[in-house]
C-alpha cells in the first residue's frame, strides 16, 4: 500500500521527544513538496529547490513546531497554551490547541498582523489579545504570563517547537539524498535557523535514537546556513536589537530575537551568512516566485529568495551547487501584495477583462485566432 503521511512526529519519532504513550497531537503537517525551481536555477547556473511550507495544515511552517509544542502541552495536563505572534505562530497555535481541547489565547501586535492570519485565529476561537506594541514587546508579556499564570507558553523559546521544525531539514535530506551545499531562508525571531541547523547536525552524524538505539548518520555533509532579515528589522545583522522594526514582511517584523545566539552559531558554525534584504527586493522576489515559478508565498516567506537574488546579483552564489530556499508561509494569508505587485507591473492586471457569455469574443479577448 502508497504510504500515507503521518504528520512529522510518527515518521521522526525516534528522533524526537516522544515514548509510546505520548498521544500525538497532528494534523498531517510536514511532507511538503520541494520544488525545483526553474527560473531562479537558471540564473544562478546551480540547482535551485523551494522547500513549500505553504502546504502545511494552517499554511506555514509553524505547525510542524506547534504538533510538537501541543503534544507536549497536553501531555503535561496544560489546559490552555499562549503565544506571541505576527500571526503565523497564533495561527497554528490556535489550530492545534483546538485538536487538542485546549484554549488557546495569542497575543499579537495590534494593527499588524495580516487579515488572513487573524481570521485563522479568529476561526479557531483563540482569545485574541492585540499589544499596543511591537512582536518583541507582545513575547515578553507571553513568557511572563507562562511564569506566573497556568498557561503553557508555545513560543519557540519552548524547545520542543525547534524539536518539531527541524523535521524540514531531515525532509530535504530523504528527499534529495545528501544535505544541500546551501539552505537559504527568512530569519525573524530566528527558531527556523536554529531547528533547520539542528536537524541538518543530528543527519549528518549517528544519533541516540528515542528507543535507545543508535541512528547511523543519514547524510554525508551539512550545508551553509543562509538567513535573511528584512532591512528594517535586522537586529543580526546590525549586531543590536532594534527598538523600532519595519518593515512590509510583517512575518518578520521582529527587533530582538529570542533564538539569537543559536542564529549566530548556526551562521558561524556552518560557514554561513546572515545579511538583510529591503522592502523593495522582498516584493521583486514574492513577484517573482508568483510570476516565474508558480509558487504563491507571504512576501515575509519571499525574503529568503530576495537574499539569493541580490547574491546572485553580486556574483557571491557558486555555480554548479544545490541550493534549498525554505518558503515559509502561504500567499493566501496576505493576497493584497500579489495585486500590488501585479498592478505595479501592468495597471489593468489586476482588473479582469469582463466579455460577453460568447465564445468568439472570449477566444477574442484571449487574442485566440
Ligand atoms: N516566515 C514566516 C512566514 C513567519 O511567519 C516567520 C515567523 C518567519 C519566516 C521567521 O521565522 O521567527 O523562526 O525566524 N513568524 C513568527 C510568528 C514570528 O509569530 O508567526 P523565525
Amino acid at each position: 500500500m502508497a504510504h500515507v503521511w503521518q504528520g512529522v512526529i510518527n515518521e521522526y519519532k525516534d528522533r524526537l521527544p516522544v515514548t509510546k504513550q505520548t498521544e500525538v497531537i497532528t494534523m498531517g503537517e510536514g511532507g511538503t513538496p520541494l520544488i525545483q525551481a526553474r527560473a531562479l536555477s537558471e540564473l544562478t547556473g546551480s540547482t535551485v529547490w523551494l522547500k513549500f511550507e505553504g502546504m502545511n495544515p494552517t499554511g506555514s511552517f509553524k505547525d510542524r513546531g506547534m504538533t510538537m509544542a501541543i503534544t507536549k502541552a497536553k501531555e503535561s495536563g496544560a489546559k490552555a497554551v499562549v503565544c506571541a505572534s505576527t500571526g503565523n505562530t497564533s495561527a497554528s497555535a490556535a489550530a492545534y490547541a483546538k485538536q487538542a481541547g485546549m484554549r488557546s489565547a495569542v497575543l499579537v501586535p495590534e494593527g499588524k498582523i495580516s487579515m488572513g492570519k487573524m481570521s485563522q485565529a479568529v476561526a479557531h476561537g483563540a482569545d485574541i489579545i492585540q499589544i499596543d506594541g511591537n512582536f518583541d514587546n507582545c513575547l515578553e508579556v507571553a513568557r511572563k504570563l507562562s511564569e506566573s499564570y497556568p498557561v503553557f507558553l508555545v513560543n519557540s523559546v519552548n524547545p520542543y517547537r525547534i524539536e518539531g521544525q527541524k523535521t524540514a531539514a531531515f525532509e530535504v535530506v530523504d528527499t534529495l539524498g545528501d544535505a544541500p551545499d546551501i539552505h537559504v531562508l527568512p530569519v525573524g525571531n530566528a527558531g527556523n535557523i536554529t531547528a533547520y541547523w539542528k536537524g541538518y547536525r543530528e543527519y549528518a552524524q549517528e544519533t541516540p535514537a528515542t528507543s535507545g538505539e543508535t541512528l547511523p548518520a543519514v547524510s554525508t555533509r551539512t550545508p551553509a546556513m543562509w538567513g535573511f532579515q528584512a532591512e528594517g528589522a535586522a537586529p543580526l545583522v546590525l549586531g543590536h536589537p532594534v527598538t523600532e522594526p519595519e518593515t512590509i514582511a510583517t512575518a518578520i517584523r521582529i527587533g530582538n530575537p529570542a533564538s539569537w545566539d543559536t542564529a549566530i552559531a548556526a551562521r558561524d558554525e556552518s560557514g554561513g551568512l546572515i545579511d538583510s534584504v529591503s522592502d523593495v527586493e522582498i516584493l521583486e522576489a514574492h513577484r517573482w516566485l508568483s510570476s516565474r515559478e508558480g509558487v504563491f508565498v507571504e512576501p515575509g516567506s519571499a525574503s529568503g529568495v530576495a537574499g539569493l537574488l541580490k547574491k546572485a546579483r553580486a556574483g557571491e552564489v557558486p555555480r554548479d551547487a544545490t541550493i534549498v530556499v525554505t518558503v515559509t508561509g502561504h500567499g493566501l494569508k496576505d493576497p493584497q501584495w500579489a495585486i500590488k505587485g501585479a498592478e505595479a507591473e501592468d495597471p489593468t492586471a489586476a482588473e479582469p477583462k469582463r466579455v460577453a457569455f460568447d465564445v468568439v469574443s472570449v477566444a477574442s479577448a484571449l487574442g485566440l485566432e
